[in-house]
């Protein structure tokens, strides 16, 4: 039985940063400090699963399930506690001591010479751009305008020719096998070693600590029969899926927001302009592992692919991978150059920064992939144009982020509001039934706000009885002249809001008694909920006007649904439908102020 030591166990946990691990298995959102989702140990629909990055601690509130990263990963890959150790000091690169009786780690000590090998090479590489011999190289690095920093910070360098490579990495001692395993050098039929990437100016690939992985490499000529570039096959410590070009210099940024690019110049040449909190996705489909990596890195991610067809076609999957991430994922437009390279080169990187600051979302993306499909001076197309993109703004779940989009939308291509509104209602029922899987069956306003007691509506009731409960005298003047009893979705809710407006001596003290006293189990449970909730308040008073506009702008959009409902009714008179019009008109600009 082995024993591992406590040092060698801490040693394995800072190499296995909690979010990271538990970002493989579970899709996490930050939101405060900590980070949440949908809990991988029961079935449950809304995340109760809650990962803290400063304690390096897990925990479900759902099904009580808690600990650290070892319990995590034990858990979840069912592993024992040995199994686990092992597990993770791979992950990590975390070497363990050769055991006598055990065997030892074969794969674990050939892994840690692949990561040597790729550093030695580097370093290879990178020098030798400096050479005499490298005039080619030379050459190509200041047509593309690259300057010195730049080489450094990226390691850029300039591979060898025929084994040169394979010979320098012998001389350091490093063995065959192990020189193979990298796909550096290949063997041929003859039996000779040679070098995969000969002659071409070479980009290290980087883990986001900064370990090189692998490298790609870029032909120096205009020679169109060799691949522009030349990347490494995947490996043992390689898979491509998984890594983003520049990531760790981009997560030293600590910037919310991360550009993403497709070409490893891309990256480099926004970088040495001064943005630095670019990635490239090095024109591979944008995939789930990477789209994990982005959000756990930044929380609204900037795509800047090449303006083609292909680049235009990679945006839309990619933006539905980082929608389903929970990123708010946003799309750099861009004319006069095909890519961001280029028009940073032209522009400069003051236009660049404007170009991301008036980047536009999936939906606008979408209309505007719409747009151009159609002739909109033509009756049919409009009709048709009209009918697409209320299919796309009728999946818009937030009420106020598909006002604004109907606002924009009309304004821009001249259709009126009431038509779209007319045509996103009939989609909206449309979606509803397709959903509950009842053909054209008409769906009443009731079931479908019955099933919009969703977890964000009764997170915003609990919170606004914390506040009554946890902090009294400053919130209770407040809710009660803006909030009212029926307001409360919840029954349990509405019982204890009325309890506490109805207590009769007002203080703080006083109101937690009434509570404690009340025999009902249900209310109790739910009080008790609500006070052990972790709402991470960092202002009372923003959080109470917070709660205000969110009742006021729902009661606008009920009466502006009930409107909009109305105004459907072909046999309403006239001078009623113009009232009414005009009262939307009002509710609307009032919802888009909020
Ligand atoms: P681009 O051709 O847009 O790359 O391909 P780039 O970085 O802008 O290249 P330059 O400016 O012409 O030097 C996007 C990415 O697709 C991958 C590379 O990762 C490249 O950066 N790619 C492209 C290949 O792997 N092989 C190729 O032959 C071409
Ligand atoms: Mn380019």
């Amino acid at each position: 039985m082995v024993q591992y030591s406590n040092e060698l166990k801490e040693e394995i946990r800072a190499a296995n940063d909690i979010v990271d691990v538990i970002s493989q298995y579970v899709t996490l959102k930050r939101s405060g400090r900590n980070y949440f989702g949908i809990c991988p140990f029961h079935r449950e629909k809304s995340p109760s699963f809650s990962v803290s990055p400063d304690r390096q601690y897990f925990h479900c509130f759902g099904c009580h399930k808690g600990g650290d990263v070892f319990t995590f990963v034990s858990e979840i890959e069912k592993l024992s506690f040995k199994e686990t150790v092992e597990f993770l000091a791979e992950r990590g690169h975390v070497t363990l001591p050769a055991e006598q009786d055990e065997g030892f780690n074969e794969k674990q000590y050939l892994k840690d010479r692949m990561y040597k090998i790729n550093l030695e090479t580097t370093l290879f590489f990178h020098e030798r751009l400096y050479q005499p011999l490298a005039k080619i190289a030379q050459n190509y690095v200041k047509e593309r305008k690259l300057d010195n920093a730049t080489l450094k910070a990226f390691k850029i360098g300039y591979s060898g020719e025929y084994n040169e490579l394979y010979k320098h990495l012998k001389s350091k001692g490093f063995k065959d096998n192990e020189i193979l395993a990298t796909g550096l050098v290949n063997k041929n039929d003859r039996g000779e070693f040679i070098d995969r990437f000969r002659k071409r100016l070479m980009f290290p690939i980087m883990t986001v600590n900064g370990k090189v992985v692998a490298f790609g490499g870029r032909r120096l000529d205009n020679n169109e029969k060799t691949a522009k570039y030349i990347n490494s096959n995947e490996n043992l410590i390689y898979s491509k899926k998984q890594h983003l070009f520049a990531l760790n210099l981009a997560k030293q940024t600590n910037d919310k927001q991360i550009i993403l690019v497709e070409g490893y110049m891309d990256a480099i040449s926004l970088h040495q302009r001064g943005i630095k909190n670019v990635v490239a996705s090095l024109g591979t489909a944008l995939t789930e592992e990477q789209g994990r990596l982005l959000r756990k890195y930044s929380e609204q991610v900037l795509m800047s692919y090449d303006s083609d067809g292909a680049g235009q076609e990679a945006i839309m999957r990619g933006l539905e991978i980082l929608g389903a991430q929970g990123c708010d994922a946003r799309v750099i437009q861009m004319e006069g150059a095909k890519d961001p390279d280029e028009y940073i080169i032209k522009y400069g990187s003051e236009r660049f920064k404007l170009l991301a600051k008036n980047a536009i979302s999936l939906v606008e993306f979408k209309i505007k992939m719409i747009r151009s499909k159609y002739d909109l001076e033509n009756a049919t197309d409009k009709v048709r144009f009209l009918k697409e993109i209320t299919k796309v703004l009728s999946k818009v779940e937030n009420n106020i982020e598909r006002e604004i989009y109907i606002g924009k939308v009309a304004e821009q291509y001249k259709i009126s509001k009431e038509a779209i509104y007319v045509e996103v209602n009939k989609q909206t029922y449309k979606n509803q039934a397709s959903k509950d899987n009842i053909k054209s069956r008409p769906i009443h306003k009731e079931e479908i706000n019955q099933e919009e007691i969703s977890e964000s509506i009764i997170k915003r009731e609990n919170m606004v009885l914390y506040l009554l409960i946890n902090h009294y005298e400053e919130s209770v003047i407040d809710i009660t002249s803006n909030i009212v009893k029926e307001d409360f979705k919840l029954e349990v809710n509405q019982k204890i809001f009325e309890a506490i407006t109805e207590a009769k001596e007002k203080s703080k003290d006083r109101i937690l008694q009434v509570l404690s006293n009340i025999e009902d189990n249900e209310l109790q449970s739910q009080i008790s909920e609500i006070m052990l909730s972790d709402y991470e308040i960092t202002s009372v008073q923003k959080c109470i006007e917070d709660i205000i506009i969110n009742y006021t702008k729902e009661r606008l959009n009920n009466r502006k649904l009930a409107i909009i409902k109305e105004l459907e009714n072909p046999s309403l008179p006239r001078e009623d439908a113009s009232m009414l019009e005009v009262e939307l008109n009002n509710i609307i600009i009032e919802l888009a102020k909020m």
